[in-house]
């Protein structure tokens, strides 16, 4: 959020349209007698950290954010969200060993581990001498749709008293490996990985698609969104053009290179594919 407060609420309201039209290119009028301006602009100032101060985050601040995020809405009050501190330095630095190309996980002053949970529930079942027929893929559905809810919930926290994020789903590339560092029981697998620590940058704000593309009104609005996505592209490349071209081997460096066909390369590569039979072998049955 930056750091030059508004004075007024008119001041507030104009900085919080500023960054919407900076975020999705479109002018999206602000009340300025709203309530909670201030939180919808930190809502709104998102971005993620990967540079970070050498400065601890203190164990009883890392804790009271975990309980704050563990507050989060849990489906049907299931509770089926858990996150793991990786306190013992040495696990982060064999965790950031295997993620090579993401140097920020090593220099994380704080490293979490945000976990689905779909073992308590069956294991209640039975402590309770209850049949627990629904070992299906909403099991796994609602744990992993909490634990991210607790993940988004952590990073308004710790936005919240100034601290930067960065998930890490790459540990699901290696998913195995981390779940047996992290000793993960049956049904409880690493959803992300999430580096904590007090920004050594200000970050910027990554222009969304248009609502026009994310926002549906009544019913979903199939027409054809491609000429509105090379719209962002346009306009996301005027801002933040892309540094690398992504396997320019395979696909050549093309003049214009927008977020589409960043994307496109990115998923023309298999990624993850053999996370599902790390979830079955956990126990999930994702039928
Ligand atoms: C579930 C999730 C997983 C992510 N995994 C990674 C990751 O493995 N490595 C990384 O550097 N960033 C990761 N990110 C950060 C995204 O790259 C980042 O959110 C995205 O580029 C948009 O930028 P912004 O958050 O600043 O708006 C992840 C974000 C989310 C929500």
């Amino acid at each position: 959020m930056p750091s030059n407060r508004p004075e007024t609420s008119a001041g507030a309201a104009k900085l919080l349209e500023e960054i919407l039209a900076e975020r999705f290119g479109a002018s999206i009028a602000v009340d300025p007698h709203l309530p909670g301006l201030d939180e919808l602009t930190r809502i709104a100032s998102h971005r993620v950290h990967r540079r970070f101060l050498e400065r601890a985050v203190a164990p009883d601040l890392l804790r009271l954010l975990c309980a704050c995020a563990l507050s989060a809405p849990s489906k049907s009050d299931l509770q089926q969200a858990d996150i793991l501190i990786v306190s013992e330095k040495k696990t982060q630095r064999a965790i950031a060993t295997l993620i090579t190309d993401m140097p920020w996980i090593a220099d994380a002053p704080a490293f979490l581990v945000f976990l689905a949970n779909g073992r308590r529930l069956p294991d209640i079942a039975k402590a309770r001498g209850k049949p627990f027929p629904n070992d299906h893929l909403d099991l796994f559905f609602n744990a992993a749709v909490d634990s991210a809810i607790v993940l988004t919930t952590f990073l308004r926290a710790a936005a919240a008293v100034g601290l930067g994020c960065c998930p890490i789903s790459a540990i699901r590339d290696h998913a195995r490996t981390v779940s047996d560092m992290l000793a993960l029981p049956e049904r409880v697998i690493p959803v992300a990985g999430l580096c904590v620590g007090w920004p050594a940058q200000s970050g910027y704000i990554t222009p969304r698609l248009g609502l026009e593309v994310t926002l549906h009104q009544d019913r979903y609005a199939a027409d054809d969104v491609m000429p509105r996505i090379e719209d962002y592209d346009r306009r996301r490349e005027a801002h933040w053009p892309y540094a690398r071209q992504r396997s320019p081997a395979r696909w050549g460096n093309t003049g214009a290179y927008g977020w589409s066909e960043d994307k496109a390369r990115q998923y023309a590569e298999p990624l993850r594919a053999d996370f599902g039979a790390f979830v079955r072998a956990k126990g999930y049955c994702l039928d």
